[in-house]
């Protein structure tokens, strides 16, 4: 089942296109992942998807339906957790939660519940009666969190949540993301953080001034790039070693040596697992492997080839 569906949606802002006919989709189960440097749209798109701007042109499902005629279906499937944090300093961690939870029309025992809940999800039960002003930025980002799942809602949407936070914080976070995934809960999340996206997305869209330029799991958008992977062996000594019996190894397409540093650069099919009997070859011939280092290229590389720049400004 399709939880999104954006089809040809543009947001302009006067004459400047935010947004420019952005067609993509994402399924149930899914971990979908919003990667694009500052100023790309990913905050814009998340803001149209959970009904909290308007689009120019275009549509967007939830669930199969068009938000433009049930915003609060919409509403009631989604839980965002905006890039701003967006909580009430005044009111304790279980007032902020309950309040927003309350927006979804739960009362009484079940509202509290629910709240009790959340907190705990995050690791906020013992914080409850505390009020956010005195917390650190990773628990008001935590708290942010539990004020978006309260309702339990089928898709999260998590606009940069790990910015500005300390690394437990932002561990914490991931972790979180995966748990919610695996309880069923559909998963959007945005980054200029390549490697987080990598490690936690199962696909992802990158964006650059408001188009999609690439879109699919990050081994379809590697191949993008290249098919191939270079693995970097290091030995005692080369001597022993044969390029044309490495080369009959699955895969292999290049192998080269380094005789100075005693190093054996293999190139391989990017599809191709082939790690374990290039390991076997060496020490079937009795040769010491000093060193083994894959170099596979990344998201970064990518993104650099694909738009001549660095997702983040160096
Ligand atoms: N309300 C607005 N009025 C005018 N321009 C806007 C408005 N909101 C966003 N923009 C512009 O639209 C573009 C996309 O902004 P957006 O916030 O979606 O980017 P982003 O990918 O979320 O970036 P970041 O990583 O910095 O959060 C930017 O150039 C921004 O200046
Ligand atoms: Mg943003």
């Amino acid at each position: 089942m399709k939880v999104l569906e954006m089809q040809n949606v543009t947001k302009k802002f006067g004459d400047f296109v935010a947004v420019d006919n952005v067609t993509l989709s994402v399924d149930e189960g899914e971990i979908f992942g919003f990667l694009g440097p500052n100023g790309a749209g990913k905050s814009t798109s998340i803001n149209m998807i959970a009904g909290l701007l308007r689009l120019n042109e275009g549509k967007i499902k939830i669930l199969g339906k068009d938000i433009s005629k049930s915003n609060q279906f919409a509403k009631k499937n989604i839980g965002i957790v905006p890039q701003d944090i967006a909580i009430y300093e005044e009111l304790t961690a279980f007032e902020n939660v309950k309040f927003f939870a309350g927006l979804y029309g739960l009362r009484g025992e079940a509202l509290n519940e629910r709240v009790e809940e959340a907190l705990e999800f995050v690791g906020l039960s013992d914080k409850a009666k505390s009020h956010p002003k005195d917390f650190s930025g990773g628990m008001k980002r935590r708290l942010n969190i539990a004020c978006a799942i309260a309702h339990r809602p089928k898709l999260i949407i998590l606009d940069e949540p790990t910015v500005g936070i300390d690394p437990q914080s932002r561990n914490y976070i991931l972790q979180s993301v995966r748990k919610l995934n695996e309880m069923g809960c559909t998963i959007i999340y945005t980054s200029h953080y390549m490697e987080e996206v990598e490690e936690v997305c199962t696909r992802i869209a990158i964006i650059d001034h408001g188009k999609i330029i690439a879109e699919g799991t990050k081994a379809q958008l590697k191949s993008i790039i290249t098919n191939t992977k270079d693995v970097w062996v290091g030995v005692t000594s080369c001597r022993e070693v044969d390029p044309d019996e490495l080369k009959d190894i699955a895969g292999v397409q290049e192998v080269q040596i380094n005789w100075e540093d005693n190093v054996i650069k293999i190139n391989s099919a990017i599809d191709v697992n082939n790690l374990n009997k290039i390991i076997r070859y060496f020490i079937n011939h009795n040769i010491e492997i000093r060193s083994l280092e894959e170099k596979a290229p990344n998201l970064e590389t990518v993104f650099l080839t694909l738009t001549g720049r660095n997702l983040r400004d160096k």
